[in-house]
C-alpha cells in the first residue's frame, strides 16, 4: 500500500517512514526536503497520486502564535483538498494530548484549528494525540531558561519515546479510520520539573530546574490534568531510563 508521510523527514516521520517500509509497505516521505510543501502545495498532488493513506506529522517552522495558526490552517486546507483529488481513503494526523486544555497558546490553539478542519473534512480521519516526546525534554528546557536555571512547574506529565509514537501512527495508517481520537503515552507518569533535571543531570547539562507551580508552559499554567492522557490511554514501552540507556 502506498502511505504518503507529510512531514516524514522529521523526528517522528523518519521512524515512521521506517517502520511503515519494515512492515511492507511503500512510505514516501513528503516535506519541503524531498519536494512537497504543503503550505504552497507545491508537489503534493504528484506525491499523493496513487495513495491510499496519507499520515500527516508535519510540523511549523515558527512557534509564533500567528505563524503557527497559519501553517497548520493552510496547510490543513491544501492537504484535504489534495487527498481528495486523489481519492485518499484515510488521513491520520499527530495532535496534542490536553490541546482543548491549553488553549491560553497560540501553538495549541493551532493544533486545535488543524484538528476541526480534519474532523469537518471529507476524508475518513484518526486524529493521534500524544503526550510530550521524551526526545523534547531538551527543548522544554530550554523554553524555561532563564540564564542557568529552568523554571518549570513539578505538574505530572506522561512522556513518550519517538519511536513509540512511530508505532502508534504506523498501526492506526494500517488500521481503518476510527472517525476519532486515541491518546498515546508513556509508561511512567512524573513531575515535569523533576523529569527535566533527572535529563539535564543525565547529560551533565549544568542548569538547575526550579520547580514553580506557577511556571508557565509554552504560555499556560499547568496542573497535573493538563497534560496527562485519560485512563483508557495507549500505553508505549519506552520509559525515561531505558530511553536515555539507547540514546
Ligand atoms: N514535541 C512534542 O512533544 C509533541 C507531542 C505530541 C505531538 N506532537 C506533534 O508531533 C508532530 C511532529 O513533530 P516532530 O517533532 O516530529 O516534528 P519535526 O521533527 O520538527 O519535523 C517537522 C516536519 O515537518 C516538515 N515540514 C515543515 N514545513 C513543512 C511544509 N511547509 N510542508 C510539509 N512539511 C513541512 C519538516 O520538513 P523538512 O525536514 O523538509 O523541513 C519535517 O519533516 C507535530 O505535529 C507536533 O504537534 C509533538
Amino acid at each position: 500500500m502506498k502511505i504518503v508521510v507529510i512531514g516524514g523527514t522529521g523526528l517522528i516521520g523518519t521512524r515512521l517512514v521506517r517502520q511503515l517500509v519494515a512492515r511492507g509497505h511503500q512510505a514516501v516521505a513528503a516535506s519541503p526536503n524531498t519536494g512537497v510543501n504543503t503550505l504552497t502545495g507545491e508537489g503534493l498532488a504528484d506525491a499523493l497520486a496513487g495513495a491510499q493513506v496519507v499520515v500527516d506529522v508535519a510540523n511549523s517552522p515558527s512557534f509564533e502564535d500567528r505563524a503557527v495558526l497559519d501553517f497548520f490552517e493552510t496547510s490543513g486546507r491544501n492537504l484535504l483538498a489534495a487527498e481528495a483529488a486523489a481519492g485518499v481513503k484515510h488521513l491520520v494526523a499527530l495532535s496534542v494530548v490536553g490541546t482543548e486544555r491549553l488553549q491560553g497558546s497560540g501553538y495549541f490553539r493551532a493544533k486545535l484549528a488543524q484538528e476541526k478542519l480534519i474532523q469537518a473534512g471529507a476524508i475518513p480521519y484518526t486524529i493521534v494525540r500524544a503526550t510530550q516526546f521524551i526526545d523534547f525534554l531538551g527543548g522544554i528546557a530550554q523554553s524555561a531558561t532563564e540564564g542557568q536555571t529552568v523554571r518549570l512547574s513539578p505538574a505530572l506529565v506522561q512522556p513518550i519515546a519517538s519511536d513509540d509514537v512511530a508505532s502508534a501512527m504506523a498501526d492506526a495508517a494500517l488500521g481503518a479510520p476510527l472517525q476519532g481520537m486515541r491518546e498515546i503515552a508513556g509508561p511512567e507518569r512524573i513531575g515535569l520539573a523533576a523529569l527535566v533535571q533527572r535529563y539535564l543531570s543525565a547529560i551533565g547539562d549544568p542548569r538547575t530546574v526550579v520547580a514553580d507551580a506557577k511556571a508557565l508552559y509554552f504560555g499556560v499554567p499547568l496542573d497535573d490534568r493538563s497534560l496527562t492522557p485519560d485512563d483508557d490511554a495507549q500505553l508505549g514501552t519506552i520509559g525515561f531510563e531505558a530511553w536515555l540507556a539507547a540514546r
